[in-house]
């Protein structure tokens, strides 16, 4: 990567987004790290900075329109221009779908998938604005296309993320935009905290290739690649980053 590539992670302060952070960081990229955790995502900052790389955080409910405007407009303020927007900040809730309360429906669908659609929107804009051949990547999962027990809203999000990066994909190539999803399995975040509780971990782990959790730094190895130009014909895929866990009985 260019050292002079400017990422914007959203769900920078744990997992999945904090992983990618450190992986933009160290490939000499200027890093935007945007998550509604404050005090976890300005450590997420400090892990760079103190490593010599350049990074700021800027405190982002994703479910907001105005805040992920207000995220990129900080973005182009701190770096001058957005290269990568990596859209991947979620939530999950383990729920009978009949028994559900509907605040909750619309919490994960507001996080999940209002959120991809904001960072979408706002920094596919941006790009435009400054002609920026940039990538928009959105993390998916395996749970787009794979029903499972009390996941109800989870999987109406990720579905709706597989669909919308094919549709952005399509309008934004003619500015040189590609959108693109990366849809990992079964990784080791705490987002995964309520399966752990219910004592499903081992089912999970037997899901993936080597009976093992993915790790986050994996996932985030695979969002660096798709973000090369080198990837410039991987266009509105959704690329299974999950060891093998859609692929197999
Ligand atoms: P995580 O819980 O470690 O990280 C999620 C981050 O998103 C947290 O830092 C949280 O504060 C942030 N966040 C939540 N709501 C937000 C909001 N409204 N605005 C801004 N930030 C918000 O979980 P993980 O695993 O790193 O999740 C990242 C993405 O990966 C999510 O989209 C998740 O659905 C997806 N995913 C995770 C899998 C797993 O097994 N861990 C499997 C498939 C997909």
């Amino acid at each position: 990567m260019d050292t002079n590539k400017v990422a914007v992670i959203t769900g920078g302060a744990s997992g999945i987004g904090r992983a990618t952070a450190l992986k933009f960081a160290s490939k000499g990229a200027q890093v935007v790290v945007a998550d509604f955790n404050e005090q976890a995502g300005t450590q997420t900052v400090e892990m760079i900075n103190e490593n010599g790389g350049q990074a700021i955080f800027v405190k982002t409910d994703v479910s907001k329109f105005e805040e992920v405007e207000a995220l990129v407009e900080q973005a182009v303020a701190a770096f001058g221009k957005i290269d990568v927007m990596f859209n991947n900040a979620g939530i999950g809730r383990i729920t009978p779908v009949l028994d559900q309360d509907l605040r909750d429906y619309h919490s994960v669908i507001n996080v999940n998938q209002h959120g991809v659609v904001h960072g979408i929107i706002a920094a596919g804009k941006k790009m435009r604005e400054l002609g920026t051949k940039g990538v928009i990547i959105n993390t998916a999962s395996v749970f787009g296309f794979l029903a499972s027990p009390g996941t109800f809203a989870y999987h109406a999000s990720k579905g709706a993320v597989i669909m919308m990066t094919k549709s952005a994909a399509l309008e934004l190539a003619p500015y040189g935009i590609r959108v693109l999803a990366v849809a990992p399995g079964a990784v080791d975040t705490p987002i995964i905290q309520g399966y752990k509780d219910q004592g499903m971990v081992d089912a999970m782990k037997a899901k993936v290739i080597g009976n093992k959790l993915t790790t986050p730094e994996q996932v985030a190895d695979s969002v660096y690649l798709l973000s090369l130009e080198e990837a410039s014909a991987i266009n509105g895929s959704v690329v299974m980053a999950d060891e093998g866990y859609a692929s197999f009985k």
